[in-house]
C-alpha cells in the first residue's frame, strides 16, 4: 500500500514556508515535507499536523509532515528553499548576505545528499546571489535550479497596473526582467491590458509611477511590517513555478536562471523569461530589447555581479 504522489520538500518553515505548505496542499500538488531547525522543529511538526486536520474542509488528500531531518526529504520531486532571515525595516536584501550564505551552505549540503534529482526553487534573499551560491554548492545541472523573483516582481507589476487603472488583473500581461532589487527592469513596452498596449491606456506619469512602485514593492511591505518581509505573494509565486514543473504545464514565467551568453550576460543567475516544464528550466527566451531597456538590464546585472562576488564562490 502507499501513494504514488509527487513529493514537495519545503526547506524553511517560516512565514513563506508555512504558506507554501498550505497552498501546495490546497492545490493537491502532492505529499509535503517541511524542514526547519532547532527550536522550530516542533512548531513545524505541529503546523503540519494542523494542516492535516484542515484537510477535511480544505478537501485535499496529502500527507503533510514537519521534520528536522533531511533524510525525510528523500525522493522529493521539487524542493523550495526559504530557509534564511528576512529583512527588517531599513535593511536592503544585500544586508542579509552574510547570514543567509551560511544557511544556504547547510541547506545545499542537505539537498545534495538527500534529494539530488529534485527541481530546486530558491526564494531566500538576496535572491540572485543565493541561487547562484546554491547552484555552485550543489553542482546540480543548471536546468534544475531556479530563483523565484521575477514571477513575484511580475505579479506586483500586474497588480499595481490593475489597481491604478481599475481593471481586472487577469487581463494584465507583462514581464519584469533583471535582479530582484530596485534596479529590476519592468517592461512597459511589452505590457498589455486585454491586448491593448499599456502606453495607450496609461499616461507616461502613471507608467513611471508604476515602475517605481514595482521596484520598491518589497521594501514598501517591509516598512509596513517593521520586521519580516512579504510572504503570501512570494509563496504563491513559488507554487506557480513548482506546479508548472510538477504538471509539465510549460508556463512562461520570469525567474532567475543561469545565463551563459543570453542577453550578453555570462555566469550569473538573473531574471529572464523561462519555460518551466517536467525537465525543469526547458528554455530561456531572449527578447529583443531597446537600447534603453538593455542598458537597464546590464545595470542590474552589474549589481548582481557585485553581490555574487561577496559570496566568494
Ligand atoms: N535550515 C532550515 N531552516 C532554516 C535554517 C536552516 N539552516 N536556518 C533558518 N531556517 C528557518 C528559520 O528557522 C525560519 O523558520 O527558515 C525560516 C525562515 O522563515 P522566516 O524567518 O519567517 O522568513 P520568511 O518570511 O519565510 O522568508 C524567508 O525568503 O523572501 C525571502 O527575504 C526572505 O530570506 C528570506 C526568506
Amino acid at each position: 500500500m502507499g501513494f504514488a504522489r509527487k513529493k514537495i520538500a519545503l526547506i524553511g518553515g517560516g512565514q513563506i514556508g508555512q504558506n507554501l505548505a498550505m497552498l501546495a496542499a490546497m492545490k493537491e500538488l502532492g505529499d509535503i515535507v517541511v524542514l526547519d531547525i532547532g527550536d522550530f522543529v516542533n512548531p513545524i511538526k505541529g503546523k503540519a499536523l494542523d494542516l492535516m486536520e484542515m484537510a477535511p474542509h480544505g478537501n485535499y488528500d496529502a500527507n503533510i509532515v514537519g521534520t528536522g531531518d533531511y533524510a525525510d526529504i528523500a525522493g522529493a520531486d521539487v524542493v523550495i528553499i526559504t530557509a534564511g532571515k528576512p529583512r527588517v525595516a531599513g535593511m536592503t536584501r544585500e544586508d542579509l548576505l552574510a547570514t543567509n550564505i551560511a544557511i544556504i551552505k547547510d541547506v545545499a549540503n542537505g539537498i545534495k545528499t538527500h534529494a539530488p534529482k529534485a527541481f530546486c526553487i530558491v526564494v531566500t534573499n538576496p535572491l540572485d546571489a543565493m541561487v547562484y551560491a546554491f547552484y555552485k554548492l550543489t553542482g546540480f545541472p543548471k536546468h534544475q535550479v531556479v530563483g523565484m523573483a521575477g514571477t513575484l516582481d511580475t505579479a506586483r507589476w500586474r497588480a499595481f497596473i490593475a489597481m491604478e487603472l481599475g481593471v481586472s488583473v487577469s487581463d494584465v500581461a507583462g514581464t519584469v526582467l533583471g535582479g530582484h532589487g530596485p534596479d529590476m527592469v519592468p517592461l512597459p513596452r511589452l505590457t498589455t491590458v486585454g491586448g491593448v498596449p499599456l502606453a495607450e491606456i496609461a499616461t507616461k506619469e502613471q507608467i513611471d509611477k508604476l515602475v517605481l512602485r514595482t521596484r520598491e514593492a518589497g521594501t514598501e511591505i517591509v516598512k509596513l511590517f517593521g520586521r519580516g518581509s512579504a510572504f503570501f505573494s512570494p509563496a504563491w509565486s513559488a507554487i506557480i513555478m513548482a506546479e508548472s514543473f510538477l504538471k509539465d504545464k510549460k508556463r512562461i514565467l520570469p525567474g532567475a536562471a543561469l545565463c551563459e551568453g543570453e542577453y550578453g550576460i555570462n555566469g550569473l543567475f538573473i531574471g529572464v523569461p523561462l519555460m518551466i516544464g517536467a525537465k525543469g528550466i526547458e528554455k530561456i527566451f531572449q527578447i529583443k530589447l531597446t537600447d534603453e531597456e538593455n542598458a537597464m538590464l546590464q545595470k542590474t546585472a552589474g549589481v548582481v555581479k557585485n553581490t555574487v562576488a561577496e559570496t566568494k564562490l
